[in-house]
């Protein structure tokens, strides 16, 4: 039996799938953060490359991936499908369970997918710098790689909770010669004014938006990119299911669960949106988001407008949100802590094509320690997440079922947070009722 399916590369899909044209109802449209009127794509070009504007509203089901980021994903693309036989035993599952191993790019998750595309795009605009944030560090890392391989200048705010966490994803990222600050910072106005409010700050998501976001405004030569929640990002991330529907077909089989982590919903959206056509004429698929229940966006979230990050910088979009406020728990899947979810994902669990679950870090970290004891890798805590929900659902599927999941990045330099885990450190954090109330109460109210 192969537990291994490869794609010969020849295979490799030629362009992404784009699932806006499929949506069983239309996004709604992002809105200006001052006005709150419906934003003009020209509005968005201070900050973002043209072409991944036209991408972002693009109505074209299929967009051709230009040869020269098909060279670099030859790196490391098509990604393997593996089955986890010996997880499978260790649980007494009577299902078949795949993962799509995306750990292997070289910057050791799925962002890659989209890190490289945006930097293409943004090199042939003639822009010269580009900056970012990261939660766990995966998305800087795989930035700073796209800007090595184009010759661009990478600059990436990283939340402090993580920078200080994962020290090595600074110097990955320094060896791919971008450069780091720990957010809050103090180059630029939104960090400064969090540092003076609260100098021991940890930091989030939405803050090192705002800092990466201002920089980028306030650079002629520069320009943003996102690493999740925009339907561009999600475009790209799309090479993930459609490779894995290759590769089930190429042993017979149909997916009956697809499970994915969701953090702004890039890497769950990547495996799942290629398989929405065949959902939606009536195959049994589920889709099943895990996320971490100290965040949990999509389980407890409003489903309403909200804006991107903390400074209210970026557009105002429809999405489940915690509140841009929501200052999460520092738990150890940093890439997990952002208080927004895509548009797309959040339209598609509100149409009620999504299922979401929600779980203790605990629990994920001992399923992360299972998998690495059966199958020998060791996940990021964000895959972990991932893989807690993979064996949930297969301990309570139909026998005979087939559950894929997306193996989204490798711990390789997450060990504190594995050393913090075996030292029985680790502390399990649901957020308080009272703490969403207050984070929603300071979200504009737009009908729509
Ligand atoms: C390994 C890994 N998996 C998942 C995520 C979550 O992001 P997204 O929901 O955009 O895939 C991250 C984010 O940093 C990550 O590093």
């Amino acid at each position: 039996m192969e537990t291994r399916i490869n794609l010969p590369q020849s295979e490799m899909p030629s362009a992404w799938y784009n699932v806006l044209p499929d949506l069983p109802t239309p996004l709604a449209p992002p809105r200006d953060p001052t006005t709150g009127e419906i934003l003009t794509p020209d509005k968005l070009e201070p900050i973002f490359a043209k072409e991944l504007i036209a991408q972002e509203m693009s109505a074209q089901r299929f967009i051709e991936i230009p040869e020269q980021v098909k060279d670099i994903y030859r790196l490391f693309r098509p990604t393997p499908l593996v089955r986890a036989k010996r997880l499978e035993e260790a649980i007494g599952s009577k299902c078949r369970i795949y993962y799509k191993n995306e750990s292997v790019s070289p910057s050791g998750s799925h962002k890659t997918n989209t890190s490289v595309p945006q930097v293409f795009y943004n090199k042939r605009e003639g822009v010269k710098r580009l900056s970012t944030e990261t939660g766990a560090g995966q998305w800087g890392t795989a930035l700073s790689f796209a800007c090595s391989m184009f010759d661009m200048k990478c600059t990436v705010y990283m939340v402090k909770v993580s920078f200080e966490q994962k020290p090595y994803r600074k110097i990955l990222i320094n060896s791919y010669g971008g450069e780091i600050f720990p957010s809050p910072s103090d180059k630029t106005n939104a960090g400064r004014a969090m540092l003076a409010k609260d100098p021991d700050c940890k930091g989030s998501l939405g803050l090192a938006i705002s800092e990466a976001v201002e920089d980028a405004a306030s650079h002629d030569d520069t320009k943003y990119t996102l690493g999740s929640v925009l339907n561009h990002v999600l475009l790209h991330q799309s090479v993930v299911g459609l490779e894995t529907e290759k590769q089930l077909a190429m042993i017979g089989e149909k997916p009956d669960y697809l499970v994915g982590c969701v953090g702004g919903g890039s890497n769950f959206g990547g495996l799942v949106l290629p398989f929405l056509p065949r959902k939606l004429n009536g195959e049994n698929i589920t889709f099943v988001a895990a996320e971490p229940k100290a965040c949990p966006t999509l389980t407890r979230g409003a489903y309403r407008y909200d804006y991107g990050d903390m400074a209210r910088l970026t557009p105002l979009m429809k999405m489940h949100t915690l509140g841009h406020a929501f200052m999460p728990a520092p738990i150890h899947a940093g890439g997990l802590r952002y208080h927004g979810e895509a548009p797309i994902v959040s339209n598609l669990m509100a149409e009620g094509l999504v299922d979401a679950r929600a779980y203790y870090q605990n629990d994920c970290f001992e399923a992360a320690m299972l998998f690495l004891r059966t199958e020998g890798f060791l996940p990021a805590p964000e895959t972990s997440h991932a893989i807690a929900c993979a064996i949930d659902v297969a301990k309570n599927a139909k026998p005979g079922s087939t559950v894929v999941f997306l193996y989204s990045g490798h711990g390789l330099l997450d060990l504190a947070s594995y050393d913090a885990y075996l030292r029985g450190e680790l502390t399990n954090y649901e957020l308080p009722q009272e703490c969403i109330d207050e984070a929603l109460s300071v979200c504009p109210t737009i009908a729509g």
